[in-house]
């Protein structure tokens, strides 16, 4: 493939896998089963990026394992609903066409473990977008590295990533275990925990004792933000995840940290500014099919007009489509948009100074990117 038998594009690209391995002193390379990819918003892509894509497009780049796509700067049927710019719609287009020159799934998600792209327990894959690392790594037992979205290309290309990392046995045990002493009531508090766990510990691989039975919206809310506070790409649940058992072993000589209340409601206050009107923004990560039952449920017959913004994906769109809780949302006057969310689209760009969400990493990102912020349960929000 190096020689370019496969072509120039598999050539160049594991040229760039070979490089990586190098760096990491990886002893070979091994084959992948599935590539989710990242880098997909017009906004972070640019022309530079988009040009990049292009030239691999040309030179015959084609996926030849699953790859899935992570969320775009846009809902690509409803962008001008949502205010979006006709150049930058334009530039997102070309984007999707791109990727789906090079037989990539325009799945524009960041949960595409809840659209049936489910690596199995053990399985090698390359994935980018930290949030879906995390899950996947820890609820799934899958084995990926936090990618990013030429390194995911290279690997859907070729089949192919280096052995280091998240991949070796050695590097997905414990580095800390983290005592938790909160009670952990809505999705909000385990995103909370996950906040507090990344900033304390950066990469280092967490255990956490006494989650409780965390739901499966409340383990990809914990890892989103153990992955944007610190880097961590991996976590263990006692009881909960599916390598905490055998890690159990490992755990006794390890340094300990204990997270209470008051550590969860230090984020809450720091990330939370007094709003006049802010839009509630909620979806980071992708709603699930239960989010938006439980939002519906909450909406209905209220007027939420202009002032409530929820993010999935297409496939369980269609879903809660069929079940009714859209058409319970946009009757109360709030808006679900799939492709995209409150993080990779322009929302600055677009005009908006003020947010609510429940999302740490949402409110993490969007406080970076300049608005102002409140952190909320969805019960908060509308009771
Ligand atoms: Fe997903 Fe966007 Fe949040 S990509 S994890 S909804 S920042």
């Amino acid at each position: 493939m190096l020689a370019g038998e496969e072509g120039p594009a598999a050539a160049k690209l594991l040229e760039l896998l070979v490089a990586l391995g190098e760096v990491f002193e990886a002893e070979r390379l091994v084959p992948v089963e599935s590539a989710h990819i990242s880098g997909v918003s017009y906004k972070n892509l640019g022309e530079a990026g988009l040009e990049w894509l292009g030239e691999q497009a040309d030179l015959g780049a084609r996926a030849r394992i699953r790859a899935t796509l992570n969320p775009a700067g846009m809902d690509m049927d409803r962008w001008r609903e949502m205010g979006v710019p006709e150049e930058f719609a334009e530039g997102q287009r070309r984007v999707i066409e791109t990727f789906e020159r090079m037989g990539v799934e325009p799945t524009c998600t960041c949960t595409p473990y809840l659209i049936g792209h489910v690596p199995e327990f053990g399985s090698q894959i390359a994935w980018a977008e930290s949030s879906a690392v995390c899950f996947s790594n820890s609820v799934l037992g899958a084995r990926t590295n936090r990618e990013a979205g030429p390194t995911t290309l290279a690997s859907a290309v070729t089949g192919l990533a280096a052995l280091y990392g998240y991949r070796l046995d050695e590097n997905r045990r414990p580095g800390a275990v983290v005592d938790v002493e909160a009670e952990l009531r809505t999705t909000m508090d385990y995103s909370a925990l996950g906040y507090v766990t990344g900033k304390r510990l950066g990469t280092t691989v967490p255990y956490f004792r006494g989650l409780g039975r965390p739901s499966l919206e409340s383990m990809k809310a914990l890892g989103a933000a153990c992955a944007t506070s610190g880097g961590i790409a991996l976590w263990h649940g006692e009881e909960v995840t599916p390598e905490a058992g055998e890690m159990k072993a490992f755990i006794d000589s390890l340094e300990r940290l204990s997270v209470g209340e008051d550590d969860l409601k230090e984020e809450v206050a720091r990330l939370t500014k007094p709003l006049r009107d802010p839009v509630i923004v909620l979806g980071c990560p992708h709603s699930s099919l239960g989010e938006l039952a439980e939002i519906a449920g909450l909406v209905e017959g209220r007027d939420m007009a202009g002032k409530l913004w929820v993010f999935t994906s297409r496939g369980v769109y269609g879903e809660a489509e069929e079940a009714g809780h859209i058409g319970v949302i946009e009757a109360a006057g709030g808006r679900v948009f799939r492709d995209t969310c409150m993080v990779v689209a322009p929302l600055k760009e677009m005009g908006w100074e003020e947010v609510a969400t429940n999302s740490f990493k949402a409110a993490h990102y969007m406080t970076n990117m300049g608005l102002r912020t409140r952190l909320g349960t969805i019960m908060d929000f509308f009771s």
